[in-house]
């Protein structure tokens, strides 16, 4: 702790004094104390004990409502008795044979039967291996190199899935035509040439930069709501023409919903109406474990059949594992329409609650988001894409940090960059409760929040 340490960073420390006597250990093994840096926050994130529904208690025996869900993947809370017993059963039987097996059907056909565009997939080990994947048909199918993605857009852990992911000020060029900028040092020059960046949520300029780049464009990837940039959603009139210009031009339309796949039975885009060519997911289709997957019209998918003369290479070891298909078919089973609709609903009154304690402190900022996944801004300016998300989080400063360790303090976990979602272990009770812990939050930052960012009190 320094001599000049924020009084509510050390109240945090007072909360959770084993975790940060354990934050020594991770710190000596580990790079920055964490081995996700996206899961990291200072000063040092909980050290968790055991989870059950909607609840998590750390090594202090601190109980944490969860509204995290491990990035928005756990759709059920922690440990559903399915997906417990589903593991249990299938553990002794082995857990991946390189072999199909009766689960992984299952649940291919499960998703292809909800999933509108999908007629066949493969499973992947992970989200972003799904997308990687969904490029590379999309480069194989159309002979062409160039990715369109969106400014703000996340499709996982690889530097074209990255790229323009944050919107610096320096470097991003104009909204006509955004810059492909890097987000760390270790980017390649290819990525820049490979990449067309799109402005989100802009349907003429999307326009515009497809008919400009057709011929050299594979793909256009999208999220239908930009999840890492704070849960913007996109106006279905985006979609559409996203939809249009790519038909126009034979460009491959995939959709990322591997955080959006929750928002209904057949993802966003059974409301959006939008029928994409190819979809990527994850998540919540693992029922806790590691998982991802893509899939799309068969004639795309087939570029993969092994009977083919030089399929497109998918390998992965574990890919389609026992394990994780055991526990995705449980927890997708007991995933329903009126699931979809009940959490849907808790993540609008979980809004409107917080809109209502921000407007009461009188404070600018507000909660956004679609269904069940949300995200917390600090500015009452219309938040339409990630250059909107990036000015409200370099106005708040670091009164986020504060609120993210405030709300830890009185029970709620949301991300650090205060995204919540809700899980279907929740109820009305778990929603009241985040927008008291809120209420009682803010109380303790206001004399902060006059003193270092008089800007966010509305006058
Ligand atoms: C929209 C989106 N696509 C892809 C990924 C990558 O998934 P994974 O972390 O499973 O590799 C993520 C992860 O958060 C994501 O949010």
């Amino acid at each position: 702790m320094s001599a000049q340490e924020h009084p509510l960073v050390t109240a945090y420390r007072q909360f959770s004094p084993t975790s940060e006597s354990l934050a020594e250990r991770t710190q000596a093994v580990f790079p920055g104390g964490d081995t996700r840096s996206s899961a990291h926050y200072d000063p040092y994130p909980l050290v968790i004990d055991s989870a059950s529904g909607c609840r998590m208690w750390d090594v202090d025996g601190n109980e944490i409502v969860d509204f995290m869900n491990n990035f928005t993947s756990l759709i059920h809370g922690h440990a559903h008795p399915d997906v417990v017993a589903a593991v249990r059963s299938q553990v002794a039987k082995g857990s991946a044979y390189a072999a199909p097996n009766t689960d992984q059907i299952e649940l291919a056909e499960l998703i292809a039967a909800r999933v509108p565009s999908i007629d066949q997939l493969r499973f992947t080990s992970s989200g972003t291996e799904g997308t990687l994947m969904a490029i590379r048909c999309a480069r194989a199918a159309t002979g062409r190199q160039k990715i369109m993605k969106m400014e703000g857009g996340y499709h996982g852990s690889y530097e074209l899935a990255e790229v323009s992911l944050v919107p610096f000020v320096d470097g991003r060029g104009p909204l006509e035509a955004p810059a492909s900028q890097p987000v760390d040092g270790s980017f390649p020059e290819s990525v820049f040439h490979d990449t067309v960046i799109c402005p989100y949520n802009e349907p003429d300029l999307a326009r515009r930069l497809i008919a400009n780049h057709a011929h050299e464009l594979a793909a256009v990837i999208v999220e239908p709501v930009l999840g890492s940039m704070g849960m913007v959603p996109a106006t279905t009139e985006f979609l559409e023409c996203l939809r249009e210009a790519t038909l126009d031009h034979g460009i491959v339309l995939i959709f990322d919903e591997v955080i959006t796949l929750r928002l209904n039975e057949g993802g966003a885009q059974t409301p959006h109406a939008v029928t994409p060519d190819l979809t990527c997911m994850g998540k919540i289709i693992g029922g806790g474990l590691p998982v991802g997957a893509f899939g799309g019209k068969r004639e795309l998918m087939q570029l993969f059949s092994p009977e083919r003369e030089r399929p497109v290479m998918h390998a992965s070891t574990f890919s389609g594992n026992a394990l994780t298909m055991a526990a995705g078919l449980a927890a997708m089973r007991v995933y329903t329409q009126a699931d979809t609709e009940r959490i849907n609903g808790l993540g609008a009154r979980l809004r409107e609650g917080f809109n209502q304690t921000f407007a009461q402190a009188g404070l600018a900022a507000q909660m956004v988001g679609s269904g069940s996944l949300s995200n917390i801004h600090f500015t009452n300016d219309a938040i339409h894409d990630s250059r909107d998300s990036m000015a409200a989080m370099v106005g708040a400063g670091h009164i986020s940090r504060l609120l993210h360790l405030g709300m830890l303090r009185h029970g709620v976990l949301s991300a650090s960059r205060l995204m919540y979602c809700v899980s279907t272990a929740m109820t009305e009770g778990e929603i009241e409760f985040a927008i008291t812990a809120l209420n009682e939050t803010l109380q303790e930052l206001r004399p902060f929040i006059e003193q270092d960012r008089p800007g966010l009190l509305v006058a």
